[in-house]
């Protein structure tokens, strides 16, 4: 079977950048661009040029140094939004203009007070603005997770009709189901004529932490692009999380997939991004949390010391983590203990393990995790003792 390729959507600079306290200068968003290129991201959504003088700046700073990645701005289906969007990416050798509109009926009722066939009209009109200025537009259904499916087709047909050459599918409010959000683009694929002309894509949120697993299924489903942040970043729970889907990808060769990043920059980018725009990241996170790759009860140790992949799926290698960590507390056995003594150069045998061990668990019932200084200082004690004794 030859694999399919996944294209990477980053949209930590536009819709990780959202986040209240994100918020970046234009140089640190070239930079951070320039990172993403390098770690194989095959479009960067750099900004909403329309949204600021600053952002527009940014985007057109950008677009004019990316040379690998496609350069992509945002808009709405507003014809100002789409002029100034085509501005700021004139100097991009590869710009994208990505508009849209929401087609869900809470946004067709109560954001735009107006009805379905009004707003079709207004999908098409803003992907024909938009081919004004590129050959490559991306249209967004916003809150698709929500939209009817018969009627969502009709949009997406009528778009692509129009020019539109990735149709992007948002669950901008996180609320689908990994089976649902499969179906709605298996629907799209099955019922959508033209559909062979364009990308399907999605861009999910994680209200309900399922950013993650209905991005896979979207693409299980027929979609070939997947948005997604740095970390998860963006509004509100944040966006499918970019180091995710990637080793998901990665792991399941078994789905057939694969992208361009390079696996072994995901940790350094964590933290360039968790560093620049100043918000950490939980430490039990998936491939990129300071926990990711430590192992401190008694049982996983032990296994994991007699061969690695008895806990775990990834090398941290791989991804380019610091080396995995044996963490000593209070539910830690004598192999981690050992272990430990070993990597500070005392070679003890089982006896004295089996001494050191009961003086290990009093200090590690007294506090959280059991450093290298308390193991320095139970080593210095039990010399001392032995020498007396
Ligand atoms: O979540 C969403 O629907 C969006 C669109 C603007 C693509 O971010
Ligand atoms: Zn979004």
């Amino acid at each position: 079977m030859s694999e399919k390729k996944i294209y990477i959507f980053d949209t930590t600079l536009r819709d990780g950048e959202q986040v209240p306290g994100c918020k970046l200068n234009s140089t640190e968003k070239l930079n951070l661009a320039l990172k993403l290129e390098s770690l194989g991201v095959d479009i960067i959504e750099a900004g909403f040029p329309v949204s600021s003088p600053g952002d527009f700046e940014s985007v057109s700073r950008i677009a004019a140094v990316i040379k690998d990645a496609t350069v992509c701005g945002l808009s709405r289906a507003v014809q100002k939004d789409i002029e100034v969007a085509g501005a700021a990416l004139r100097h991009a050798r590869r710009p994208r203009i990505h508009t849209g509109i929401g087609t869900s009926d809470f946004h067709i009722k109560s954001k735009f007070n107006s009805n379905r066939e009004d707003i079709l009209q207004r999908a098409v009109q803003c992907v024909q603005w938009a081919r004004n200025f590129t050959d490559d537009v991306e249209f967004y259904a916003e809150d698709a997770g929500r939209t009817d499916n018969e009627y969502l087709a009709r949009v997406i047909e009528a778009v692509i009709a129009a020019g539109a050459t990735t149709v992007n599918i948002p669950d901008t409010t996180g609320y689908c189901l990994p089976h649902q959000y499969g179906e709605k683009i298996a629907f799209l694929v099955n019922n959508v004529a033209n559909i062979d002309k364009a990308v399907i894509s999605c861009h999910c949120h994680n209200d309900l932490g399922l950013a993650t697993a209905n991005s896979i299924s979207g693409v299980i489903n027929g979609a070939r692009q997947i948005e997604c942040t740095i970390n998860g970043l963006g509004e509100r729970a944040g966006n499918t999380s970019l180091e995710e889907v990637v080793m998901v990808i990665k792991q399941h060769k078994d789905l057939g997939f694969y992208t361009s990043i390079n696996a072994k920059e995901l940790n350094p980018m964590s933290r360039e991004v968790s560093e620049i725009m100043r918000m950490p990241v939980q430490p039990n996170k998936a491939i990129v949390g300071a926990n990711a790759f430590s192992h401190s009860s008694g049982i996983h140790q032990d296994g994991f010391l007699k061969d690695a992949s008895t806990y775990e799926i990834i090398s941290p290698d791989e991804v380019g983590a610091e080396c995995s960590k044996i963490v000593l507390t209070a539910r830690s056995g004598r192999s981690a203990l050992a272990f430990r003594f070993q990597k500070l150069g005392y070679d003890y045998t089982r006896n004295d393990i089996d001494v050191l061990y009961e003086r290990f668990l009093e200090v590690a019932d007294s506090k959280k995790e059991v450093l290298e200084e308390d193991l320095q200082q139970l080593a210095k004690q039990y010399t001392t003792d032995t020498v007396l004794s």
